[in-house]
């Protein structure tokens, strides 16, 4: 089956379908928050668009690199097993296990955390959530968003703010590589990263598009013979 979609998605009609789903639940139409201008001022923040792309390879394998780096030392997200990136992500086993399983040596584990979320929560007010399936919850644009929204702060213990959740307990992990790039090659990163948790909430995702299409378009050529058979049966009735 999965070749076939392959295949089918080969076709280059798996493009014009990415469009429908993932938009259509970003943050649930609530766009990204609310926040207080320089001028005292409320503004409404507009959430940005996350590049999602499951026919990417490259940028889902970049954005689990980023994820296992910087996220899962306080993030777990325990629905995913490091095999699962392995197979699905075209990561040969022995690159997952060398450089992306920093917190287990037995690639059919899920990911954990480095660092107990109990124990997290001590230190940071709050504790950090799993990420499983953290997209789903508040959709691809706001953890995008979310990710590129992070402010300098003095105020705040760890020296960073951030526009979407206001007085969010999580420090500016990304700092430095936001420091090191460009704008433009930031939002490049943490597009993959968001790419990489888009997969992960929900593997199936795309090829689920893919299969949603092909189904109604075999409903709607199926409809020409049911429709001339119906005419046929009821020719000499009516
Ligand atoms: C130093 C520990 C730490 C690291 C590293 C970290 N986070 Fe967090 N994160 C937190 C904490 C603590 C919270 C809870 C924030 C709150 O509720 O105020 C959080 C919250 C979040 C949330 C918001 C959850 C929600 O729905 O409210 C997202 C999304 C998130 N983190 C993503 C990431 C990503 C992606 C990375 C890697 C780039 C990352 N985090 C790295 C500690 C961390």
């Amino acid at each position: 089956m999965s070749t076939l979609i392959k295949s089918l998605a080969g076709l280059g009609l798996g493009a014009a379908l990415t469009l429908t789903a993932g938009t259509a639940m970003a943050a649930g139409g609530h766009g990204c928050g609310t926040f207080t201008n320089a001028e005292g001022v409320e503004e409404h923040l507009a959430c940005s668009t996350a590049p999602i792309d499951f026919t990417n390879k490259g940028s889902l394998q970049n954005g689990a690199k980023i994820f296992m780096n910087y996220c899962a030392g306080c993030h777990s997200a325990k629905y995913v097993r490091h095999s699962r990136i392995a197979k699905d992500l075209e990561i040969p086993p022995e690159l997952v296990e060398k450089y992306l399983m920093v917190t287990t040596d037995q690639i059919g584990d899920h990911i954990t955390a480095e660092i107990d979320p109990e124990i997290q929560a001590s230190w940071f007010g709050a504790a950090p959530p799993d990420l499983s399936l953290e997209t789903r919850l508040r959709g691809d644009d706001w953890v995008y968003t979310y990710l590129l929204s992070f402010y300098e702060d003095p105020s705040r213990p760890w020296g960073a703010n951030n526009l979407v959740l206001a007085n969010a307990a999580m420090p500016h992990v990304l700092h430095n590589m936001q420091e090191e790039l460009s704008q433009e090659e930031f939002e490049s990163e943490v597009g993959d990263l968001v790419n990489f948790m888009a997969w992960m909430g929900e593997p199936a995702r795309h090829d689920r598009q893919v299969i949603g299409f092909f189904v109604i378009l075999f409903l709607l050529v199926l409809l020409i013979p049911v429709y001339l058979l119906n005419k046929e049966f009821w020719k000499d009735v009516k």
